[in-house]
């Protein structure tokens, strides 16, 4: 049996409408709600996100990430046996956006389903398909991190319309007999349910509740910095490595000082740590894989690198994934 799974190649996709902080300010202004570019780079070091249109779903996302992701493997579609979507944004209520973008990169058979922890949808997504890959369950696995959060933002709240973009990330990971993967730590805390939270659902074809998302954000922050370090430590742990061995923290982009103050508490140089937020704002499920990619693509994460990848949003769920690139 396979002892490992690794990440064979990595991809990602930015919708082309780029709004900057100061262009949805703007925007923001003509409905009478006040911001500013100041604010929002002082708060969290966002200073620009993109927006899908209307008629793209988050399935259409992860599809050019998905394909990016293959070309960087030197894979075809009709090599992968696996297919986990990690998304709070999904195209439908069902199917899965795993199943729709199976069908969209021309396969079938293998299994598709999506991941639903919300910011920390990719680590268990990843954590999934591991398992499943060193059980023999799947030998090519895509997962893809895929987000519309546009659709379920409320444009008047200024105290969250501000944090989130839209985006996609995905790697392609692989049965091998080198690490790869190194440990895993997942968690959930439902009594949390009310601080970060979409609180509406469809039910007899109308909208029961509120479809738009609600965040105590300081709440969301204090707990935030706590459980990354805390499974930051219990992954090292279980990996048998120290912190010293980390040459790239990817914790989820949802605000700098979240990223700094983990990095600081695991006493790791702030240029071990990667960040796109500026560029990204809070993508979700899809923050992580977009921050992987683009730190392989800037030459920053190289093959044998050892990476910290955290994740932590609504459930409140968090976790963490040490590899070996
Ligand atoms: O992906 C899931 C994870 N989510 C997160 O990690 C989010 C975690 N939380 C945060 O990142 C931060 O708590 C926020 C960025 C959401 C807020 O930053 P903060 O430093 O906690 O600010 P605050 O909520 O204490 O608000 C400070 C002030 C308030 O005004 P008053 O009451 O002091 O007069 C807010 O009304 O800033 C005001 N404010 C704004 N002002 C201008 C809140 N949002 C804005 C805004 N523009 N967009």
């Amino acid at each position: 049996m396979t002892k490992y799974s690794r990440i064979t190649g990595t991809g990602s996709y930015l919708p082309p409408k780029r709004v900057t902080n100061a262009e949805l300010a703007a925007q923001l202004a003509a409905d009478g709600v006040e911001t500013s570019d100041q604010w929002i780079v002082e708060r969290t070091g966002i200073r620009a996100r993109h927006f899908a249109e209307a008629d793209v779903t988050s399935s259409d996302l992860g599809l050019h990430a998905a394909r990016s992701a293959l070309e960087a493997a030197g894979r075809q579609p009709s090599d992968i046996d696996l297919i986990i979507v990690a998304t709070s944004t999904p195209d439908m209520v069902f199917p899965s956006s795993a199943a729709i973008l199976q069908h969209k990169l021309g396969i079938a058979g293998c299994p598709a389903f999506d991941v639903q922890a919300v910011c920390s949808g990719f680590v268990y997504a990843l954590t999934v398909a591991d398992a499943m890959i060193r059980t023999g369950s799947a030998s090519k696995a895509l997962v893809i991190g895929a987000e519309v959060f546009s659709r379920i933002l409320d444009f008047k709240d200024r105290t969250t319309c501000v944090l989130f973009g839209d985006g996609a990330g995905a790697v392609v990971l692989e049965a091998s007999d080198t690490p790869g993967i190194l440990a895993t730590d997942l968690h959930a805390d439902g009594k949390y349910v009310g601080i970060l939270c979409v609180p509406g659902n469809v039910s007899g074809g109308k909208v029961l509740g509120d479809p738009l998302l609600k965040m105590d954000g300081q709440a969301v922050f204090k707990l935030a910095v706590g459980v990354l370090e805390e499974s930051a430590r219990a992954t090292l742990q279980k990996a048998g490595r120290t912190e010293a061995d980390i040459d790239w923290l990817i914790p989820h982009q949802a605000n700098i000082r979240i990223m700094q103050g983990t990095a600081k508490k695991l006493k790791l140089p702030m240029d071990k740590l990667v960040v796109t937020v500026d560029q990204h704002g809070n993508t979700s499920a899809a923050s992580i894989p977009l921050a992987l990619d683009a730190a392989v693509r800037k030459g920053q994460v190289k093959k044998g690198d050892t990476l910290m990848l955290e994740g932590v949003g609504g459930g409140f769920t968090w976790g963490a994934v040490l590899l070996d690139f």
